[in-house]
């Protein structure tokens, strides 16, 4: 079935008479002896469901974690002492900084690449023993060609990982491109409507499975039984969202070619863009981020930022509401990414309100 149909109904108890439709959280830290079950650490129904249709959607076995990084931290938590990771020179900056971190206390070492360069990333996977690749990255938006990336650092020996974040499992399936670890902040667009915070893995491998479901419950980064249940309830209407989205996003990045103070527009859906056959030969869509650089200093940037009055000017992305904000604002942000670039995160607005009040802000 169409993922998009599988979004809907993957997950669900079985259809028997007076069974509820969906799964309900349980809010237990403790079940009856005799079972499987054990702990409310080690188990949830609400998990269940979340972890069966993202692995249905991204063809694995998934599981859920208490945010994006701490499904990122029980990833790196696989690498031996001593072990490397070949790491985006660009891609979420709190992923890269927990990546310093641990590499500042020995716990590992971390080279950084260019994921656009095929060549390089092949070039510095030898002898490694993790891949982490983001595809599009955040915020810069370049496009890592994910089925050459994952052969050579499977060649390598190396476990490849790919933060599917901006993509959603409905653009872009990872697994089936040869990775061996799909990771999400699903408090992004899997949650969608920003009041969430929650991260997940699917992998095909069960071994890799076993070893992070084992981490999960010694490291105990687990969801809340609500957060997992409002997750799903976000899912069910992910192929839907994002059609909009990606619609408005596609619109407004022709929009702000044209405008007078942009002097930059960073999305794949346009045809001159890097990253353009790319997406178009690994992604069912172009998703529904955007970067834009307006060729001044911070301040004006800020400015714009701070002048929208339907943008919301925050962090995070991927929810209902269309938001944007200056990325390099946040001093842990890469520093090669540019002080003037603003991240837009498109939302389900009528794309008509979203031009008018981005162009009044751009004016301002
Ligand atoms: C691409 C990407 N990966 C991972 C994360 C971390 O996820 P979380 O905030 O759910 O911990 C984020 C958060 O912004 C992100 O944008």
């Amino acid at each position: 079935m169409d993922p998009s149909t599988v979004v809907v109904h993957a997950g669900r108890p079985a259809r028997v008479p007076d069974a509820p439709l969906g799964e309900s959280p349980v809010f237990s830290s403790t079940y009856i002896a005799g079972g499987d079950r054990g702990y409310g650490r080690f188990d949830n129904d609400a998990w269940a469901a979340l972890e069966t249709t993202l692995g249905e959607l991204e063809g694995g076995r998934g599981l859920t974690f208490a945010s994006g990084m701490a499904a990122a931290a029980a990833l790196f938590d696989l690498v031996p002492v001593g072990g490397r990771v070949v790491a985006p020179q660009h891609a979420y900056s709190g992923v890269l900084g927990l990546l310093d971190q641990q590499a500042s206390t020995g716990r590992l070492k971390v080279d950084r690449v260019d994921v656009a360069d095929t060549a390089a990333v092949s070039a510095a996977v030898v002898g490694a023993d993790m891949l982490w690749i983001e595809s599009p990255t955040n915020p810069a938006m370049e496009v890592a060609d994910v089925a050459a990336l994952s052969a050579a650092g499977r060649a390598a020996g190396a476990v490849v990982i790919v933060d599917n974040t901006f993509a959603t499992p409905l653009l872009q399936q990872p697994l089936k491109l040869g990775a061996d670890v799909v990771m999400h902040s699903a408090t992004k667009f899997i949650a969608g409507h920003s009041d969430v915070v929650l991260g997940a893995i699917v992998t095909a491998d069960d071994n890799l499975w076993t070893s992070l479901e084992a981490r999960r419950r010694s490291l105990g980064a687990i969801p809340g039984p609500m957060e997992a249940w409002l997750a799903l309830r976000g899912l069910r209407t992910l192929a839907l969202r994002l059609e909009r989205a990606q619609s408005n996003a596609a619109f407004l990045a022709e929009r702000l070619l044209a405008h007078p103070r942009v002097s930059r527009v960073r999305y794949p859906g346009l045809p001159d863009d890097p990253g353009h056959e790319r997406a178009a030969a690994q992604m069912s869509g172009f998703g529904a981020i955007l970067a834009i650089e307006l060729g001044g200093d911070a301040g004006g940037a800020q400015r714009v930022c701070e002048s929208t009055a339907l943008w919301v000017h925050a962090t995070s992305l991927g929810g209902v509401e269309s938001m944007l904000e200056r990325r390099r604002r946040w001093p842990a942000e890469v520093p090669t990414i540019p002080e003037d670039l603003i991240r837009l995160s498109v939302g389900i607005e009528h794309p008509d309100d979203l031009w008018s009040d981005l162009d009044q802000a751009l004016k301002a």
